[in-house]
Parts: C-alpha cells; structure tokens; sequence
C-alpha cells in the first residue's frame, strides 16, 4: 500500500485514469448536476487532469476549474497535458484543510471516496466547507465495485470476491460506497437532492484495449497483490493472474458496474 493511501498508485496510473475516462459520460453527468457557465469549478481528486479539463470547457464562457489531487505525479501529468483557460491544478490532500482554494460554486468528487472506507463522510464534510451556499456538490461513485462478472470459473470467482474483501478490511477500500453518496448528502443537510444511476463498465463480447489495460492494472496493483494470498492457485497470484486475463479475453463473460451520481445545493 502506497504512503498516501491511494490503493491504485503506481507509474502507470495516470494514464490508466487518462485512457478509461470518457469525456461525453463526463460532461452529460456534471450538466445533469448543474454545471453552468461561469461557474467556479473544483475537481477533487483530479487523477490525469481529462476530467477537469472537460468541467471547465462546460464552465466557460467565464468560469474556472481547479484539478486537485494529491498525487505529484498526477500533477505532472495533467499540467503538461491539460491547458485551457480557466483551468489549473494544485497538489493537495483532500481530508486537509483546503480552504485557501477559495469557495466554489460547483464541486465534483469522482471515483475518489472508495479509496476511503472509513473516512469518506468525513470527507465529504470537508469539501462542503469549500461551497459557496446554494453551491453544487456531485458525488459519483461505484457500486458493486469489480464484483459482477458472469462467466468466470468458480475458483477465480472465489479469489476475486475473497480479494475485494481484503482489500475492505487492509485497504480501507469500499466497493459500495455508490449507495452511501445519498445519505451523506441527506444527514449534511443538503436540498435538492437528485440522483443518477448509470452503467460504469458494461462489458461483454471481444474485450477493447482500453478495458483490458485497466483491469490488467486493477489486478496487478500492488496494493491488491499485496493483501490477498491467492490460495485457490498452487501457482500463486502469478496463475491467478493468467487465469484472470483467459477468463476476462473470453468474449462470453459478462461485466457490469453501476455508477451512482448524487447531486445537492449546500444549504443557504
Ligand atoms: C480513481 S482516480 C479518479 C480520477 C478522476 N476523478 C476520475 O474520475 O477519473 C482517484 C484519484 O484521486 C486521487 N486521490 C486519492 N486520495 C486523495 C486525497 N486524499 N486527496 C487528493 N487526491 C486524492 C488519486 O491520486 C487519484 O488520482
């Protein structure tokens, strides 16, 4: 497990992030939750820097977008491969006290929370401080996160499920923090709450480059290898890891992972 906490670093990861992130996803998600012209936008937890890069086109004329992540290296990428007007980047951490950001009137947290099992409210309450009030927050997660395949061997379904508990338990990951977004906008007092449910992955046939790249990066994250045993293979994670890939290039299994979106005005 990385010092940050991040269970997906590594040096690829950026571009991991850059390649599966689809801009039309992007941008329909944050209109439906608001996003406006003008408005001043945070992307927290920023990852490669395409996501802000795609707010802040939906900010202009007359806004502004600040990616924030706490990851140099993501940083660095997104810096050198992001540049509009309106838009920057800042490395910070997002459970820190942000407030010299300033105040936004939009706020969007994407694929961030899971990595936070136990502090994600915390949080959530935290970026809320960062809202002007009637300001936007959109919270989008996964649910079921890398939990429903069909058609895998019943051993390699065992290591996947057995894995995503440990990675519960030892890295503070939580696959279903898509169904929390809702509460945690509700008990924080937000109004006009609205949400969005979505298909994430929906894979199923001849697999594309880009699902495997990511999955292949999923499974081999040091921070999974690193807390599960893979007892089901006598040859270790090296044979699951063959078995993984025969079983996920079959064009006869079934992936799918619903994103949930949850949007709300921060009360006056
Ligand atoms: C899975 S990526 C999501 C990137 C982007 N939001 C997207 O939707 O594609 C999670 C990102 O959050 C960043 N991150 C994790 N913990 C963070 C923290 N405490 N503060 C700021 N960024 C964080 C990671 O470095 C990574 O780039």
């Amino acid at each position: 497990m990385s010092a940050s906490g991040y269970m997906m670093e590594g040096d690829e990861e950026a571009r991991r992030l850059d390649l599966k992130t689809v801009p039309k996803a992007v941008q329909e998600h944050a209109l439906w939750a608001g996003l406006k012209p003008g408005m001043r936008v945070a992307d927290l937890g920023c990852g490669s820097g395409k996501t802000s890069y795609y707010l802040n086109k939906l900010a202009q004329p007359g806004g502004e977008t600040i990616g924030v992540d706490n990851a140099k290296q993501r940083i660095e990428f997104a810096s050198s491969t992001y540049q509009d007007d309106g838009l920057s980047f800042v490395q910070k951490d997002i459970r820190q006290d942000l407030s010299e950001l300033g105040q936004f009137d939009f706020i969007w947290v994407r694929f961030v929370l899971e990595y936070y099992r136990s502090e994600s409210f915390d949080i959530v309450k935290n970026v809320t401080n960062l809202l002007k009030p009637d300001g936007v927050l959109c919270l989008a997660d996964l649910d079921y996160n890398c939990l429903t395949h069909f058609g895998l061997p019943e051993r390699l379904e065992s290591a996947v499920r057995g894995m995503m508990t440990m990675v519960e338990e030892k890295a503070n990951f939580d696959p279903y923090v898509g169904r929390k977004l809702y509460a945690y906008l509700y008990d924080l007092g937000f109004r006009d709450i609205d949400m969005h449910l979505a298909p994430h992955h929906l894979i199923f046939g001849e697999l594309n480059e880009i699902d495997a790249f990511n999955w292949k990066l999923k499974v081999t994250s040091e921070g999974v290898k690193s807390v599960y045993k893979f007892d089901q293979y006598e040859g270790g994670y090296d044979e699951f890891f063959d078995e993984f890939k025969r079983a996920f290039e079959d064009p006869r299994r079934f992936t799918y992972t619903p994103i949930i979106l949850c949007r709300g005005k921060k009360p006056a």
